[in-house]
C-alpha cells in the first residue's frame, strides 16, 4: 500500500518496491559500465597524463562530481567542485556535517566507495613535477605508489585505523618498507624510531614494541601522523585529525602538524567543523555547502569580510570569549535532500537575505578579489 501524505497524495519520498529495482538496476548499468573502463588490463597514458593550470598548485579540483548510486536514488555528494591547493600552504575546508567534505578528500586518493560511489565528471590534477596526473583516472597500480607516498591521509579516529593485534613498531615500519624497498631492516627500523621522536614520543624504542591498546588517544593520533608522514609526502589530508582528543593534546597536534609541515615542505587540506581551528592553521578556506564551493578566500577574507549569508552565519554560530550572549546563534532550516536537489540556490529555504532572483538558477561564482570568490546572487555585478 503506498504510503499517503497529509493531502491524501502520494508521498513524494515514498519509493514502491518495483520503484526500487528499476533504479537498482539502472544503478547497475552505470557504475558496471565506469567500472569497466576502470578494470581494462593496459590503460594508456595519454588517459591520465595532464598538465597543471598554474605549476605553483599541487592539486586542482576542477568541477568535481562524486555520486553515490544508491537505492533511493542518486546522491550527489561532491556536485561540481572547484579549488586550488597552493604548493606549501594549508588550505581548511569546512562546512556542515554531510556537504561532502570526506568525499571530496577520498575522491582524491581514489577510497570512495566502489562501485555505488563514482567520479562522474571532472578532474583532479595532482602535480608530479613535470607532468600531473587527472587522478579519477589513473589506473588502481598506479594510485598505489601515490597513496601515503606522495599524498597521505590522517583519519579522525585513531583506534580503529590503527591495527589492534601489531605492535606499533610493524605497523609504521610496514608502511616505510613499502615504499622504500631498497632499505634493509635495520635500516626500516631506525628510521621509524626517527619519525616517532619526530612526533614528540619521547620513549621511541618503547612504544615501538607496544600494542596500540596500550597507548592514550593523544599518542595514537600521533602514531598515526608518523605513519602519514613517514615518506614525506607533499600533501597531507587531515580530515578532523583533533575532534576526537580534549583541547590541550589538540593544540600539541596542530602545532605538530604546521612544525612537520614546515619541515619536509608539504602542503596541508585540513578538513575540519572548527573554525577556530582553521583561524590557527590556514592559509585559504573553502566553504562548502550541500556538495558545492559556496565561498572560498584566504583566512583573512573570509573571517574579516565573509559574503554568503551560510558563512556570515558559521561565523555568528562560533563562541567568543567574553561576548555575553543569551543564546548561541544557530542558522535556521535543514540541509535540502541529497537525493532530490533543488535547481535554484541550495541555500534559499535557510537564507534571511534572499531576494525574488534566489527563485532563478543556481548562482554563478562571482569574483570579489583575485583570491576571493562568493556564490550568491547579493553581490551580482559587484566586481
Ligand atoms: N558510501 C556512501 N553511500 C551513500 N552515500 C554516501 C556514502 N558516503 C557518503 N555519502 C553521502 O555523501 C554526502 C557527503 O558525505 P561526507 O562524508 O563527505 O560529508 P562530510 O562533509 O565529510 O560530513 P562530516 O562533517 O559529518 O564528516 C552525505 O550526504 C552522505 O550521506
Ligand atoms: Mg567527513
Amino acid at each position: 500500500m503506498a504510503i499517503l501524505g497529509k493531502k491524501g497524495k502520494k508521498d513524494s519520498n515514498y519509493l514502491s518496491a518495483k520503484e526500487s529495482r528499476r533504479i537498482s538496476r539502472e544503478n547497475r548499468k552505470i557504475t558496471d559500465a565506469i567500472e569497466k573502463q576502470r578494470n581494462r588490463k593496459h590503460i594508456p597514458r595519454e588517459e591520465y597524463v595532464t598538465k597543471m593550470r598554474d605549476p605553483n598548485n599541487i592539486v586542482e579540483f576542477d568541477n568535481l562530481h562524486t555520486y553515490f548510486f544508491t537505492d533511493i536514488g542518486t546522491v550527489k555528494s561532491v556536485d561540481g567542485v572547484s579549488f586550488d591547493i597552493p604548493k606549501g600552504k594549508t588550505v581548511g575546508v569546512v562546512g556542515e556535517s554531510g556537504c561532502g567534505k570526506s568525499v571530496t578528500s577520498l575522491s582524491l586518493m581514489q577510497l570512495v566507495q566502489r562501485p555505488q560511489g563514482q567520479v562522474v565528471e571532472g578532474e583532479i590534477r595532482l602535480n608530479m613535477g613535470e607532468e600531473a596526473y587527472n587522478i579519477p583516472k589513473v589506473p588502481i597500480r598506479e594510485m598505489q605508489k601515490i597513496r601515503g607516498n606522495k599524498v597521505s591521509m590522517i583519519f579522525q579516529e585513531p583506534m580503529t585505523s590503527l591495527n589492534p593485534v601489531f605492535r606499533i613498531g610493524a605497523q609504521v615500519d610496514e608502511i616505510i618498507a613499502l615504499h622504500n624497498k631498497e632499505m634493509s631492516k635495520e635500516e626500516v627500523k631506525a628510521r621509524t624510531i626517527e619519525m616517532l621522536e619526530m612526533v614528540g614520543i619521547a620513549n621511541s624504542e618503547g612504544v615501538y614494541n607496544m600494542y596500540p591498546h596500550e597507548l592514550s588517544g593523544g599518542m595514537r593520533q600521533r602514531i598515526m601522523i608518523a605513519m602519514g608522514l613517514a615518506c614525506s609526502p607533499q600533501l597531507i589530508i587531515a580530515d578532523e585529525p583533533t575532534t576526537a582528543l580534549d583541547v590541550t593534546i589538540q593544540a600539541q597536534i596542530l602545532d605538530l602538524l604546521r612544525n612537520l609541515k614546515d619541515q619536509i615542505n608539504s602542503s596541508i587540506m585540513l578538513i575540519t567543523h572548527d573554525l577556530g581551528v582553521i583561524a590557527e592553521m590556514a592559509d585559504y578556506v573553502v566553504v562548502m555547502y550541500a556538495g558545492r564551493v559556496i565561498e572560498k578566500g584566504t583566512v583573512h577574507e573570509i573571517f574579516k569580510d565573509p559574503r554568503h549569508p551560510y558563512t556570515i552565519g558559521l561565523m555568528n554560530s562560533k563562541p567568543v570569549v567574553g561576548r555575553k550572549v543569551d543564546r548561541l546563534y544557530s542558522i535556521p532550516g535543514n540541509v535540502p535532500n541529497p537525493v532530490d536537489m533543488p535547481d535554484y540556490c541550495y541555500f534559499r529555504d535557510r537564507c534571511d537575505q534572499c531576494t525574488a532572483k534566489c527563485d532563478g538558477a543556481y548562482p554563478a561564482e562571482i569574483r570579489i578579489s583575485p583570491t576571493h570568490s562568493v556564490s550568491c546572487y547579493l553581490y551580482e555585478g559587484e566586481v
